[in-house]
């Protein structure tokens, strides 16, 4: 194969429940990740020298500091491959907004790879070097719901959630990003954000595994909101007005700085969305997704 075109796609956290820091700086962590079908277009082709990466968004930069060129190199390294090949990235996904956009092109960059050049690593190969290059990728390997533990590497996938079939997400992007490494440094002045109670996760799986997302809703938590609330309160301000304008659910994905909403359909989406926009404006990037 010569050349290969992929989607990659972003997500939210249903559940970010950190219990506490480690040794290593790192903390370690439960979360439901949520597959969301708005993604990123990257296309592969082999030829060229060395990896030459192309990017529709001229901010971003195109060397290794970009996980795409990252991934391409530790992929070509473990495969002992020294052809060429030529990446470009078509962003549509917005950067800094806990989407988890950068980390789902890294391991859509490790999966295509795999493919153009016939297979030369083993999925368990993949999943040491998605590891290797930060702690959301390996969600990205695969493409269902999944229950991540450790410092977010350790996957274990879940079928669809009943409670979320037919459902729409609502996104909202502010405008501004957040870091996560200022969001997790930060963490420090919360201490029962820090060190959160256990077992969340599971109570959280057995409510989506029903049919009750009301019921779900309640269980919905993110520790990273008690730094990114203080400094950004319009975040909450969001929240509080989609709950009040008919979303069943909302919270903040990952270390923000976009917060979701979950409706109980695309119509009652999009006009969850226009009643969002005559309120806060149009500065805000948002997208209204179904739930697959
Ligand atoms: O692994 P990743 O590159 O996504 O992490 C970015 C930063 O977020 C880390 O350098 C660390 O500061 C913080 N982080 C953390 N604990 C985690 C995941 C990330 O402290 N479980």
């Amino acid at each position: 194969m010569q050349k290969l075109e992929k989607k990659s796609p972003c997500k939210v956290n249903l559940l970010l429940n950190i219990l506490g820091k480690r040794a290593d700086g790192f903390h370690e962590l439960e979360t439901i990740f949520q597959p969301v079908n708005f993604c990123d277009e990257i296309s592969f082709e082999r030829g060229g020298n060395g990896i030459q990466l192309s990017c529709s968004d001229k901010s971003l930069p195109t060397d290794s500091r970009n996980l795409i060129y990252r991934a391409a190199e530790k992929f070509l390294a473990a495969a002992n491959i020294s052809d060429g090949i030529k990446i470009h990235l078509d962003k549509k996904i917005p950067m800094a907004a806990g989407l988890g956009g950068g980390s789902g092109n890294a391991a859509t960059t490790l999966l295509a790879l795999n493919e153009l050049f016939d297979k030369p690593l083993s999925e368990e190969k993949l999943h040491e070097l998605a590891a290797s290059l930060g702690s959301d990728i390996n969600f990205f390997l695969q493409n269902k719901p999944a229950l991540a533990t450790g410092r977010g590497e350790k996957i274990q996938p879940l079928e669809n959630f009943p409670a979320l079939v037919g459902k729409a997400i609502f996104l909202i992007h502010p405008g501004f990003g957040i870091s996560t490494p200022w969001a997790y440094q930060n963490l420090a002045r919360f201490p029962e954000a820090l060190n959160g109670k256990k077992n969340r996760a599971e109570k959280l799986i057995s409510k989506l595994n029903g049919t009750d997302l009301k019921a779900a809703a309640k269980e919905f938590y993110n520790s990273l909101e008690a730094p990114a609330f203080e400094k950004f309160p319009i975040l909450k301000i969001y929240q509080e007005f989609l709950l009040a304008n008919g979303a069943t659910a909302t919270l903040m994905s990952g270390s923000g700085s976009t917060t979701f909403a979950i409706c109980e359909n695309v119509s009652a989406g999009n006009s969850l969305a226009e009643k969002f926009k005559s309120q806060f404006g149009q500065n805000c990037w948002t997208a209204v997704v179904p739930i697959s």
